[in-house]
């Protein structure tokens, strides 16, 4: 994946350039000697004539982004365009409508978030997550076939390696990134240039500002990186040649550690799966008084998740009904899982839709022998 480096210096194209990591990226490559960035998204920039009036903040950041890329002595083209409209994007592209040489590299950032689960996804929601990654990546690689650039860069995810939940259209979207650094790199042998990234979250940046993602990859044992180790990770990648590379920081003492192909690891560093700091306090209960308990605590859980004071949840009552959504249904798993070292079915809240349901259920895996409580596998929908 050299950076082809020409007499007229790097010549970059970044899809979703004015996104959040894509300015990250073109102010990365600029200090490693990009000299011309063409950055393309369907809302591009306001006339320059008007760059110093009052915008709104994100316009204001992709403005003052390009300023500092130009004052580094680098050419930007910012083009507004939907990548996926392949003839617009060949017209606009091309050296004569940019005034540029021809492209050299490409990093594929366009995308957009629609989190649902597989239960609830919507033809609709797969399209829309689809369209910007699937679509928009095949339309590059017809407009930049591997022989005709020195580097393709695509950003894709993570989620779909760990299982991580509510991601169906991502997921799959960023599969297919994955599937096609793979084709191209195929298809031009080992130089095919194709590398995809499978990102965690990047510190607090872009889509990765998001509670429950956080939450769920800290169950798998995967934490966030910062943007300087994200860059140290595609320096070394690039050393390493074209391919697929997950980049993930590992908290490899996570007692909830759950890669199936890191489990190896995992055992070195664990005796035998606990049940849980929660769990303890629950084993010497009479059933009537576990239940009593347990109807208290689950309620506590699910009231603090919904912001609603206890005396408000009805305990009989559809938690759907009384104000829960999708996502606190994973943070509400996540936080029970925790208080009672159970480990919960993705589709717990599905089968259990009341706060009594949920407390049988607990009741039960608390009062089943140890062994066969801890090792109910977690269903990742
Ligand atoms: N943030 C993270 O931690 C993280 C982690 C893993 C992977 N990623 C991947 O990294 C990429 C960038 O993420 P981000 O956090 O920077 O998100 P972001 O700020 O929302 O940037 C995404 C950009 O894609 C552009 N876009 C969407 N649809 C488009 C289309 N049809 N044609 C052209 N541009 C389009 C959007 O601009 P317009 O709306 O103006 O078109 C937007 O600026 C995404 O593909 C994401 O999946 C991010």
């Amino acid at each position: 994946m050299g950076h082809g480096r020409g007499p007229h210096g790097l010549r970059l194209r970044i899809t979703g350039g004015l996104g959040v990591l894509g300015l990250e990226v073109a102010q990365w490559l600029a200090e490693r000697g990009a000299r011309r960035l063409v950055l393309a998204g369907r809302r591009g920039l306001p006339p320059r004539s008007t760059w110093d009036e009052p915008a709104e903040p994100e316009t204001r950041q992709r403005i003052e982004a390009v300023r500092a890329l130009e004052e580094q002595g680098v050419t930007v083209r910012v083009v507004s365009l939907d990548i996926t409209d392949t003839e617009r994007a060949a017209a606009l592209l091309a050296p004569d409508a940019l005034g540029l040489p021809p492209i050299r590299g490409v990093v594929h950032l366009a995308g957009v978030l629609d989190n649902k689960m597989v239960t609830t996804v919507q033809e609709e929601s797969l399209r829309a997550v689809l369209r910007p990654k699937a679509d928009g990546a095949w339309a590059l690689h017809q407009l930049f076939p591997p022989d005709e650039v020195d580097f393709f860069v695509l950003f894709s995810s993570c989620g779909q390696l760990l299982g991580l939940p509510g991601q169906a259209a991502y997921g799959s979207a960023n599969t297919f990134l994955d599937a096609l650094a793979a084709h191209r790199n195929g298809a031009a042998g080992a130089s095919g240039g194709t590398t995809s990234f499978g990102w965690t979250s990047w510190r607090g940046q872009g889509m990765a500002v998001n509670e429950v993602v956080d939450s769920e990859l800290r169950a798998r044992g995967v934490r966030d990186i910062s943007a300087q180790e994200a860059f140290s990770a595609w320096d070394f990648a690039e050393r390493r040649g074209a391919g697929h590379f997950p980049v993930l920081r590992l908290l490899a003492d996570e007692p909830d550690l759950e890669l199936p192909f890191l489990s190896e690891v995992h055992r070195a560093k664990q005796a035998a799966p606990s049940a849980g700091q929660g769990a303890e306090s629950f084993a010497d209960l009479a059933p009537e008084e576990l239940r009593t308990r347990l109807l208290e605590e689950v309620g506590a859980q699910i009231a603090g998740e919904m912001k609603l004071a206890t005396t408000q949840l009805d305990h009989r009552r559809s938690l759907v009904e009384q104000g829960l959504d999708s996502v606190m249904t994973i943070v509400i798993r996540r936080r029970l899982e925790k208080r009672f070292g159970q480990k919960l079915p993705a589709t717990l809240l599905w089968h259990q839709p009341t706060v009594s349901a949920i407390s049988e259920h607990l009741a039960e895996l608390l009062a089943a022998p140890a062994d066969a409580a801890t090792a109910a596998p977690v269903t990742a929908v």
